[in-house]
């Protein structure tokens, strides 16, 4: 069923009329239907109760949303008096036709009356949620970061083919990657709701009805989680937790990316590698769309244009450029291609219900699908996976079309598990489940080795085994707008690893949006420049000396800053905070709430980029210079400008503007950044001299940088170090003191101090108890097109 647009009607559904205790749980009983809920604690903070609904024949429970170790639970009794289930984290009180959930911490959720019910087999939950303020998360979503007032969907689709007019749009929905997962704001704090359902659902944020927050599934039996907060911090952690903190990437992956849909021969790879070189602009890796295959057979190349892809990508490799190949899950149905002919023998593709190989029509023509339902199917992709990264010597995979895209052929008529199971309860899983099977093969390649998988569909959970990259996404100025309440909140829902195509995928970019565009993206957690097929060209020196030489320094500036992102995506893997972070989050303020043109990066960054085509928004001219104008909300405290070079105060509004060469951003009092400093040879990085880049005003300054081999997976056996930093002036001078504890060597990595802002020309140094005291000279460190004064 296809109801984009369309809604469920909450007047449809029937509500309990009688309420029963039976075996630890509550029976709810109306004339249609039977519900039994029972309760269980995952975590203190995490509670789940479970809806066995009568009308729903199929009992299992086909979500691989949350992580296998906190899928069991403690069973929660029922209480004595009013059906009450009381966990450590909340009381949930359950009525015929509503639920009441009171958190310990003080926030209260209650369905309206007769807000909880049931229509057949499809679920609403509607909870009056008359002071809520912001609801957030949701996965990935166009337009604002604040969904109050919207409707979404979730239900993963190729989205050009399902809104061809995305060009005009930047409102479509839903997207690629279905996450079930809503954080609501009240004055009393924060919560998060997940609906682990993999069917269709859809979550009405007061679109049809002001002041409440409606979960809707249109099939399969629903567990929802509730997630304590009271803060965002707490909520977002929670859901990483339950769902998966992602390992921490290779550290090339997240350096920049070059792609484009049309690179084709050796010549062009081996050209584009050189012009990096001659631009003097590091890249991590080239990308290989799908004119690399033999006419888009999945796992053969073309030995025409490619004629030794081994060779060519390890003479990539030894410059320092992985490579990155795009795969799409549909496989030709041809007799003789071999992978056809092994899927067929093997039994794997997925099945119509007479049992036929169902097929679907992408690049190749006629396709059929891998069933990633079953093992058996995981376990033969990930064999031929395996093959063929190995033999092409690649270094990582790009997931695409696995929404999945299938063309004209109606999606719903491909069925699961030997055609047993029906399309929707594994449709959002489907790209999830080939991220895992994909991930399997990677592991068993090399098992010490970090694999690196970028996918485009995705459900909760899907950071265990991939970054997501946001789609087809236009060369347009709302759509650069778009891109960062995008990224936000796909972070919020678990997924730190993720980002646009920067410069836009379909229509033509130019001069200006490119520019503004690297601006805004550089600290990005995945930075890919990608178009599609036909479109002007795309890498960073078709837009004349200029334009080059500032997106250089937005890239330069990415690669400087490595260890602190590096950092962020350890401390993602340890904790569950994204990368990529609305203000909201370490400032709680009303004044945040609908704040999406503004983002952290960490902890200490604040980019404030310029969104706007110049001739849209305000601008003045100064010294000869238009500079546009935008505000800029600074929390409280003091903030580093670093264009200023000075610090100012926060707790206000300013009106900041920037010439096409900058970028405002702004440093927290209290920060120390790990900046490199050395040379750049592309995805090579040895991060062995770090600078510290101290920050202090009013608050001293402190930092957990984590130091490992930053290429195995030894850490995740204890083999990484804190360095425990912490930074204060007094006497006219910076003392910096280091203790770094932990099951890695001492002492790999050497510190030197950098200081911004302020008097002292002295600082001590004092790393594991080896005291190095300094009398420091003026120079300058680059940010983007600024070169600011320090003390270094
Ligand atoms: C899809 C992808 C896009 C890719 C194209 C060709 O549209 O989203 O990134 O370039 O297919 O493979």
């Amino acid at each position: 069923m296809m109801l984009f647009g369309q809604k469920l009607h909450p007047r449809n559904f029937e509500h309990g009329s009688r309420l029963s205790r039976r075996n630890g749980s509550i029976e709810v009983t109306a004339r249609t239907f039977k519900v039994r809920i029972t309760c269980d604690e995952i975590t203190p903070a995490c509670t789940r109760l479970r809806f066995d609904n009568s009308n729903v024949a199929d009992k299992r429970n086909y979500s691989d949303g949350v992580v296998e170790n906190l899928r069991a639970g403690k069973s929660v009794p029922v209480g004595k008096g009013t059906p009450t289930f009381s966990t450590s984290a909340c009381d949930i009180e359950v009525g015929a036709s509503r639920l009441g959930i009171r958190l310990k911490n003080g926030m209260v959720l209650e369905t309206a009356e007769d807000g909880f019910g049931f229509n057949g087999a499809q679920s609403l939950f509607n909870f009056s949620v008359p002071d809520a303020s912001g609801f957030y998360g949701f996965g990935e979503r166009t337009k604002r970061f604040n969904k109050t007032g919207d409707s979404l969907d979730f239900y993963n689709v190729d989205v050009c083919a399902v809104f061809p007019h995305t060009f005009q749009r930047d409102d479509y929905d839903p997207a690629y990657v279905a996450i079930p997962f809503a954080i609501v704001r009240t004055g009393a704090g924060y919560v998060g709701l997940y609906l682990d359902n993999p069917e269709r659902l859809v979550f009405d944020v007061g679109h049809i009805q002001p002041g409440h927050l409606m979960l809707q599934s249109l099939a399969g039996n629903n567990d929802l989680y509730i997630l304590s907060g009271p803060t965002l911090r707490d909520v977002v952690r929670n859901f990483a937790t339950l769902t998966g903190r992602a390992d921490v990437p290779p550290l090339w992956s997240l350096g920049y990316h070059q792609c484009r849909w049309g690179y084709k021969t050796a010549a062009e790879f081996r050209a584009l590698r050189e012009n990096f070189e001659k631009f003097d602009i590091p890249v991590s890796a080239l990308w290989f769309d799908i004119d690399y295959m033999d006419e888009y057979r999945v796992f053969t190349w073309d030995r025409v244009d490619l004629p030794d892809p081994a060779k060519l990508n390890r003479e990539l490799k030894s410059a320092g450029i992985r490579a990155v190949t795009i795969v799409d899950p549909g496989v030709k149905l041809e007799q003789g291609y071999p992978i056809y002919e092994s899927g067929t023998k093997s039994g794997i593709f997925c099945k119509t219900a007479s049992g036929r190989d169902y097929v679907g029509r992408v690049w190749p023509g006629d396709t059929v699908f891998p069933d990633f339902a079953t093992k058996a199917a995981r376990d033969w992709w990930a064999g031929h996976f395996a093959k063929f990264i190995k033999d092409a010597a690649l270094d990582g995979v790009w997931l695409d079309m696995n929404d999945p895209a299938t063309g004209w052929s109606a999606t719903e008529d491909m069925r699961f598990e030997c055609g047993t199971v029906a399309h929707g309860a594994y449709h959002n899983q489907y790209g999830h489940l080939m991220a895992k099977a994909s991930w399997q093969a990677l592991r068993k390649l090399d098992r010490n080795a970090r694999p690196f998988l970028l996918t485009r569909s995705g459900f909760a959970g899907t950071q265990r085994y991939s970054a997501i990259w946001t789609g087809d996404n236009v060369s347009n100025w709302e759509h650069l707008r778009m891109s960062i309440p995008c990224t936000i909140n796909l972070g919020l829902s678990g997924v730190a690893f993720n980002g646009p195509d920067v410069g836009g995928f379909c229509g033509h970019t130019d001069e200006e949006l490119i520019t503004r565009w690297y601006q805004a993206g550089f600290l990005f957690p995945f930075f890919r420049n990608h178009t599609t097929a036909h479109t002007k060209e795309q890498e960073p020196w078709n837009f004349g000396p200029q334009c080059l030489a500032r997106i250089r320094d937005a890239i330069h500036t990415r690669y400087r800053l490595m260890p602190y992102l590096y950092n962020c995506f350890f401390a993602h893997h340890l904790t569950g905070d994204p990368v990529l972070r609305p203000l909201l989050y370490d400032f709680d303020s009303p004044a945040f709430e609908n704040l999406d043109d503004e983002f952290m990066v960490g902890d200490s960054i604040l980019m404030a980029p310029i969104v706007e085509r110049a001739d849209a928004g305000r601008s003045v001219v100064m010294h000869g210079v238009r500079r546009q104008q935008r505000h800029v909300a600074l929390p409280d405290g003091w903030w580093f400008d670093l264009r200023a070079g000075e610090w100012i105060p926060g707790g206000r509004t300013i009106l900041c503007s920037a010439c096409l060469d900058e970028v405002p951003i702004f440093i927290r009092d209290g920060s120390i950044i790990p900046y490199f400093n050395g040379k750049f040879r592309n995805g090579d990085m040895t991060l062995t001299k770090i600078e510290l880049h101290t920050f202090i005003k009013e608050r001293d300054a402190q930092l957990d940088y984590y130091i490992e081999d930053q290429k195995t997976r030894q850490y995740l056996k204890g083999s990484y170090n804190t360095a425990r930093i912490r930074a204060g002036n007094a006497d006219g001078e910076t003392r910096i003191v280091i203790d770094e504890e932990g099951r890695y060597a001492t002492g790999t990595v050497e510190f030197a101090p950098v200081i911004y802002g302020s008097e002292p020309s002295r600082a001590v140094l004092e790393h594991n108890g080896v005291r190095r005291s300094r009398r420091l000279q003026n120079s300058t460190r680059r940010w983007v097109s600024t070169d600011v004064s320090v003390q270094a």
